[in-house]
């Protein structure tokens, strides 16, 4: 049993609800729930693992209902929070072996395997006697990785698995996420890297003010769009355009039309430019990314600044 379901789950905080009427049906696959900053992501992800109580409706995880059987939801599954710390006073190996303590794991023999296993899987049985301290960002994330799985969870959660780590660090996270979907895990996954999600999530979600809006698998969501034509120029917009060519914006001597078949409509385009006297620098086509989609669900200006002081209290604590 690998499943997380969410009913009509809702969390208020001071009269506003930050998650609103979720429905999930979630099972074996990489699932990710999208948003821009203060969207409700974390707080979803707190309930649907016991740390939050919802304000109504209903969630399970592995069949266990969050409310009534929380003990048996906090067996099935993994959590690891978005600044969860590994200790750098101890080993990767100790790291492990503290939690496959605290989840209970009482058998010596059984005890050394698992930790064996889930360091092997993160690649760091080299570096397992080593002091955390000098392990870099990358491989505390893995170690992070290696703790949540020590006590063989179904699903696994995942909060912004990948913030604060560098492209080769980010790839490598991702695939040992896909890895860990291959054994029939299920893993439900925070990120706002719609370039990751795109690549490596089977579906997402895209959440705004606790209201989902978006649902489906990168493929399916894109397919809705148009695709993009992106045009080089200083010159204004011309007068008559193509059917079916529709102008998105216009910036830093830019401009980006949006257009159902945009290899197809590229050269009237050009023709419409020159017609005018127009003069294009350079000109491209491509399809609609989830980004496109993110962008159209969420709308301008919503992304929250970035979260600097917590950014930086993140790393310190690393
Ligand atoms: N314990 C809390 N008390 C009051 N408001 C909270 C609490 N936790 C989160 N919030 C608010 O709920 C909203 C959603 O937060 P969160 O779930 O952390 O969003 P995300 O993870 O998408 O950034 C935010 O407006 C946040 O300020
Ligand atoms: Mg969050």
């Amino acid at each position: 049993m690998n499943t997380i379901e969410a009913d009509g789950l809702t969390k208020v905080y001071e009269g506003i609800a930050v998650v609103d009427d979720l429905n999930l049906r979630v099972s074996g696959e990489i699932y990710g729930l999208l948003g821009p900053n203060g969207s409700g992501k974390t707080t979803t992800v707190n309930m649907l693992t016991t740390l939050v109580h919802p304000t109504s409706g209903t969630a399970s995880v592995c069949g266990y209902d969050v409310m009534r059987e929380s003990a048996a939801v906090r067996r099935s599954m993994s959590y690891v929070p978005q600044d969860m710390a590994v200790d750098i006073r101890l080993t990767g190996w100790e790291n492990v072996e503290l939690f496959a303590k605290l989840y209970g794991i009482k058998d010596k023999a059984e005890r050394r395997e698992r930790i064996e296993y889930v360091l092997d899987i993160m690649n760091l049985t080299e570096r397992a006697g080593d002091m955390t301290k000098k392990y870099s960002g990358g491989m505390r994330r893995r170690l992070e990785l290696a703790q949540a799985l020590v006590h063989q969870p179904n699903v696994l959660f995942l909060d912004e698995p990948t913030v604060g780590l560098d492209v080769t660090s980010r790839r490598s996270i991702w695939e040992y996420i896909t890895k860990l979907r291959g054994t029939g895990m299920t893993i439900f996954v925070t990120t706002h890297q719609m370039d990751e999600a795109e690549r490596y999530c089977d579906r997402v979600g895209i959440i705004k003010k606790g209201v989902l809006l978006n649902e489906g698998t990168p493929a399916e969501l894109t397919s809705d769009l148009d695709d993009v034509i992106i045009i080089r120029t200083d010159s204004d917009l011309p007068r008559s355009l193509p059917d079916g060519v529709i102008p998105v914006k216009s910036e830093d001597g830019e401009t980006v039309f949006s257009a159902k078949d945009g290899s197809g409509s590229l050269d009237p385009l050009l023709d419409a430019y020159r017609a005018d006297g127009g003069k294009v620098f350079s000109s491209s086509v491509r399809g609609p990314t989830l980004e496109d989609v993110y962008m159209q669900a969420i709308g301008p200006g919503e992304e929250a600044p970035f979260d600097e002081d917590r950014f930086r209290n993140m790393m310190r604590r690393r």
